[in-house]
């Protein structure tokens, strides 16, 4: 059946009918294939594919890795060493191809076919078949995502016609970096994690005020300063991380070499990772390394005890910005994503109105107030960046004192309707549906403790991306949705994990499927089976849900 019918047959259910027929639904519901995220189209056939051991896999040149990818995740689980050829197929093939001139099928997308002779997925471009795959995965047995071998199991899946393609062109996730530093192998887990909700944008938090982490070679002092506190901080167990250089300092950082190998990791599952260099304020880390592009000079610390906090670069000298463009310059040799994030949020004025450069920078370009300075600061970036081909975004405040150019707005304290109306993109990360740093229950004695809020699976779910007053002719400019997981007290991946889903399912969902076929009570059928998924991955979710008394199922100590 397709969602479609379901979804009208719940409304004839609603209309009063028999409640016979209501079991009927439930029972053919229970029939679909719990997919996460929900497939624009699907369609429920006869029979089943059997893999066997001599399954082959059959691709085209742009489908190749796909191929590979598919095959060492069934190897693992299966036990099946499935082969992966170019050849003409045959009866029992999985045939993966791109077909970018198919009507319908445009970027990202994919259609599904399985029969009992054969499974085919046609992409619209080499991720729409990576998606198709994802989605094949979810359509065998759950043990399919184990690390390990499951005897005795029919690796079957149901035949379906599915047709698919995302809502949204950015599908992210941030991560902060900087407030407890989590490894390259734990940011590729996540990655990988990412992937198999067909999100597609990582957005790394790669700086703030107590932890700078990205090797720049014309600044060196930014990782052997910037990269390390004295302490965990914010009052946690010095034991619930890890993340302990050998001098016994707090943090960490990513080599040049870390990153090129994780872009190419996040590449290979159709993912852009998103760098952001914070500016003009949340640079303690940076300029604890070199107070000199601060107002006052310093002292600054990324220690939350020392020095004055928080951090903003001078907006009055050319240094800062010439270190900026230097910074930027190695990062945009090392992410070759059209958008690079500057931050932009929360930047105290105060430093600036007591500087005579900034007072100087301030008369000589006709600007009024610190606003204004701040949109200068901005601009000049987005010049520098748009100079090289690159987009500029930055958060909500970017817009204070007038919005630049070409720049794409992240939304989390509002502006998306503005910013949208006046043809800027945008991407919805609102703190009532998107801040992951939020309880997930309003119960606090049984969950870790967090920085506040309260945001449940089901908030999570209901929020539409689209801003309901926006006019039809602006909606194209909101391009995405994303959650944010600030990490101040998340200190291990552990706990990552544990914030992180299973929203980040139900956000997936958000990104991806179509509005109107989204059901709350649909996903949690889906969402059910989609957590033994989450199981045998070894993911620490976050059990018991909705229910806001559930006792809290996890050790998080120790990372
Ligand atoms: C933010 O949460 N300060 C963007
Ligand atoms: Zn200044």
């Amino acid at each position: 059946m397709t969602s479609k019918v379901s979804r009208s047959i719940v409304g004839l259910a609603g209309l009063g009918l028999a409640s016979l027929l209501a079991v009927e639904l439930f029972a053919g519901t229970s029939k679909t294939p719990a997919l996460v995220p929900l497939p624009q189209k699907l369609e429920m056939r006869k029979g089943t594919f059997v893999l066997r051991p001599k399954t082959r896999i059959v691709v085209d040149a742009a489908s190749r890795d796909t191929g590979d990818y598919l095959a060492q995740r069934l190897r693992h689980s299966t036990g099946f060493a499935l082969p992966v050829v170019s050849d003409a197929k045959t009866k029992g093939d999985i045939v993966l191809g791109v077909a970018p001139q198919r009507a319908g099928l445009g970027e990202e997308s994919y259609d599904l076919s399985v029969s009992p002779g054969s499974v085919v997925i046609e992409g619209g471009d080499s991720a729409g078949v990576f998606y198709g795959a994802q989605t094949l995965l979810q359509l065998v047995p759950v043990e399919v995502f184990s690390s390990t071998m499951t005897k005795g199991i029919k690796w079957s899946m149901p035949s379906v016609a599915i047709h698919d393609q995302p809502r949204f062109a950015w599908r992210g996730f941030m991560l902060d970096v900087s407030r407890h530093f989590f490894n390259k192998s734990e940011i590729k887990q996540m990655l990988d994690l990412m992937a198999l909700h067909k999100l597609n944008t990582f957005h790394w938090h790669l700086t703030d005020d107590q932890g700078w982490r990205i090797e720049i070679k014309k600044y060196p002092r930014l990782t052997e300063v910037g990269a390390w506190r004295k302490s965990i901080g914010f009052k946690l167990d010095p034991k619930a991380s890890r993340a302990y250089g050998p001098d016994g300092r707090y943090g960490g950082y990513y080599t040049q070499d870390d990153i090129r190998e994780i872009v190419a990791y996040a590449k290979a599952l159709h993912i852009t990772i998103v760098p952001e260099i914070e500016m003009p304020g949340h640079s303690s880390a940076a300029l604890a390394a070199y107070p000199e592009l601060s107002c006052t000079g310093g002292p600054f610390s990324t220690d939350m005890s020392g020095g004055v906090f928080p951090g903003v670069y001078c907006a009055g000298n050319d240094e800062t910005f010439n270190f900026l463009e230097n910074v930027l310059s190695e990062v945009m040799e090392l992410f070759p994503g059209k958008y690079i994030h500057i931050g932009g949020d929360e930047v105290p004025k105060q430093s600036w109105m007591n500087c005579e450069k900034c007072q100087a920078r301030m008369k000589a370009e006709g600007l009024k107030t610190g606003r204004e300075l701040e949109s200068y600061f901005v601009r000049r970036i987005e010049k520098f960046l748009n100079s090289r081909g690159r987009r500029l975004i930055g958060w909500s405040e970017i817009r204070e004192g007038g919005l630049a150019q070409n720049a794409a707005v992240m939304d989390w304290i509002g502006g998306a309707f503005e910013a949208a109306s006046a043809g800027h993109d945008v991407v919805m990360t609102p703190t009532a549906y998107c801040y992951f740093d939020h309880y997930q229950s309003t119960n606090h004695a049984t969950e870790p403790h967090a920085i506040g809020g309260f945001l449940p699976l089901n908030q999570v779910y209901a929020f539409d991306p689209i801003p309901a007053d926006l006019e039809a002719q602006y909606r194209s400019h909101i391009i995405g949705a994303q959650a944010n997981l600030w990490t101040e007290y998340v200190p291990s991946f552990k706990h990552v994990q544990y914030m992180a889903f299973p929203r980040l399912c139900a956000m997936a969902e958000v990104g991806w499927s179509p509005q109107q076929e989204r059901n709350y009570d649909d996903f949690r059928r889906r969402l059910a089976v989609h957590c033994r998924r989450l199981d045998d991955l070894g993911v620490n979710y976050r059990k018991g849900i909705p229910d806001a008394n559930a006792p809290k199922t996890i050790q998080l100590s120790g990372g």
